[in-house]
């Protein structure tokens, strides 16, 4: 059985969670989920990210310490994953001590291999972004990220070699082009790296809230070194590993360098295999501006899925913008899906359906009889057909998947969702006079229906176990996902709803919203 390793980053404990946190992680939910119904053994890591001097100065301010802080945000995102219904198998926090032992255990690995000399460090450094900075990054002084102030810092410090993984680094990337995704990512990380890397410093004396370095007690680590191993940690390593090295790094582009320098080359000096793929998504801005703290915009998920409901929250964040682009959340774009795809061509294409057997067969799913069908209606009805029976959906959701496309995968789905509307409007059912045809066209709508909750099922799980419940199906899709044996690409074959199934009057799938 394959097995499929996703994660998210960790989230500082400094904050409460936002819409930034939300989209990484209902992204890697709706993979976890698609690799699940393919069959695949999947382990699906999130986690917070406790250590560093950013969460002691926050704590301080708040007049806490930094472990009562972390103890209470932890509470707050694990709620929110709860609430947005994310099905992690796990969940790290970077102050556990299986974690500590994990993090002292790579710091000794690539000590050994030489890699780590005492120095002395100086220079800028952005305690919010908890990054040194050269000079020629700041731009007019300030943190090229965040625009806020550097300060000058120096302290005896460890130091990683990461000059030394250049070469090693460049060809694995040349080697792997899939390593680095987007491509335009992958080039801005290649330029970086040609550009010459800069010795890491990896320590610190000057606070205390991290882990001790290994017989170096008066420093800690880095709060990065720390914090990438937890994709380690949580795979159980150094005693043991399943599902490691990760197939799928999903973070934010502000990461990236994080992931697709640092972490491969501390991997690389402890002789660890690499990740097969790092992918950066793009940022979201709020109404047009940046969203921040002081400009008071700060997205609450919790929030957006009580006004408009978990799965439309979901739906909105993949579909709205292709994965690895920035993006802009307006509440009218948010609306404008619900109402239009969710409402109008989803929604109530269930409720026609449903109602119409409710009126015409009893309630229940008639038997086709495709050969009775109109000649006009007939090439509406193969082009569907074909949609489903050539497997094109299939292969068009599972190549996007691939390639980490959400919004292509659901565009896939969509067009089947269109091709149903279009019949449909064409079929007329309601005004049909032969029986015979009638039935066939809502045996087609009913089956189409339920294939395409199987594809929605990683994105909008909740609406597609209540469209499987409104057609009648006995089985739960989340059933399939956990039955490793069950074919994902079986249940999807057309065909599979028997006709004589009752089926259920449901409340709207998705209200329209004003
Ligand atoms: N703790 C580190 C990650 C360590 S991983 C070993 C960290 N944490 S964070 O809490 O700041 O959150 C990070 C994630 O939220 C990043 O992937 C970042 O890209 C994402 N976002 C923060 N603001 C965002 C938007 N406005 N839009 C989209 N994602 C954003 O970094």
């Amino acid at each position: 059985m394959k097995k499929f390793y996703v994660t998210t980053p960790i989230y500082y404990v400094n904050d409460i969670p936002h819409i930034g946190h939300a989209y990484t992680t209902i992204a890697a939910d709706v993979m976890a989920r698609f690799r699940r119904l393919c069959g695949m053994r999947v382990f699906f890591l999130t986690g917070t990210d406790e250590h560093g001097q950013k969460v002691e100065k926050s704590a301080a301010t708040m007049g806490t310490t930094p472990g009562e802080l972390a103890d209470q945000v932890v509470v707050r995102f694990k709620e929110l994953w709860e609430r947005l219904n994310i099905s992690n198998d796990d969940f790290i926090r970077t102050t556990e001590n299986r974690h500590i032992r994990a993090a002292t255990e790579l710091w000794r690995r690539v000590a050994e291999r030489g890699d780590i000399y005492l120095g002395e460090y100086e220079d800028w450094y952005c305690t919010p972004c908890e990054s040194f900075l050269t000079e020629s990054q700041l731009s007019d002084g300030r943190c090229p990220d965040c625009g806020r102030e550097v300060e000058r810092l120096r302290e005896p410090s460890y130091f990683f070699r990461l000059s030394k993984y250049e070469k090693p680094l460049l060809e694995h990337i040349e080697k792997n082009p899939e390593f680095i995704q987007p491509a335009n990512r992958r080039n801005e990380i290649v330029s970086f790296i040609r550009q010459g890397l800069k010795e890491l410093s990896i320590s610190r004396t000057s606070f205390s809230w991290g882990i001790p370095v290994p017989g170096q007690e008066q420093h800690v680590m880095y709060v990065w070194f720390d914090a990438l191993t937890n994709y380690l940690t949580a795979d159980g390593w150094p005693d043991r590993t399943e599902f490691w090295p990760a197939d799928l790094h999903l973070i934010g582009k502000d990461i990236l360098r994080f992931h697709a320098i640092y972490w491969p080359a501390f991997l690389m000096s402890a002789g660890i295999e690499l990740p097969e793929k790092v992918f950066a998504h793009g940022w979201w801005t709020v109404e047009g501006e940046k969203m921040s703290k002081s400009r008071g915009n700060v997205v609450d998920p919790f929030q957006v899925a009580d006004e408009f409901g978990v799965d439309q929250f979901r739906y909105f964040l993949l579909r709205e913008v292709p994965f690895g682009l920035d993006g802009d959340f307006s509440v009218r774009a948010l609306k404008g899906r619900i109402n239009g795809e969710l409402a109008n061509e989803l929604g109530n294409l269930l409720s026609r359906t449903v109602s119409m057997m409710t009126r015409y067969h009893q309630g229940s799913v008639p038997g086709p009889n495709p050969l009775k069908l109109r000649a006009e209606l007939e090439s509406k009805m193969v082009a569907l057909l074909d949609i489903y029976s050539r497997d094109s959906v299939y292969r068009d959701v599972e190549s996007s998947m691939d390639r980490v496309a959400f919004h292509e995968a659901l565009s896939a789905v969509w067009k089947a969702v269109r091709e149903m509307n279009i019949f449909v409007d064409r079929a007329q059912p309601w005004s049909e006079k032969d029986a015979a045809q009638r039935a066939t066209t809502l045996y087609i709508l009913a089956e189409g229906l339920r294939i395409v909750a199987i594809y929605l099922y990683p994105f909008m799980p909740d609406a597609s176990e209540r469209i499987w419940h409104a057609l009648g199906v006995e089985k739960s899709i989340e059933a399939v996902e956990k039955d490793a044996q069950a074919s994902f690409r079986q249940v999807a074959r057309w065909g599979g709803i028997a006709p004589g199934t009752k089926v259920r009057r449901t409340a709207p799938l998705f209200p329209r919203v004003e």
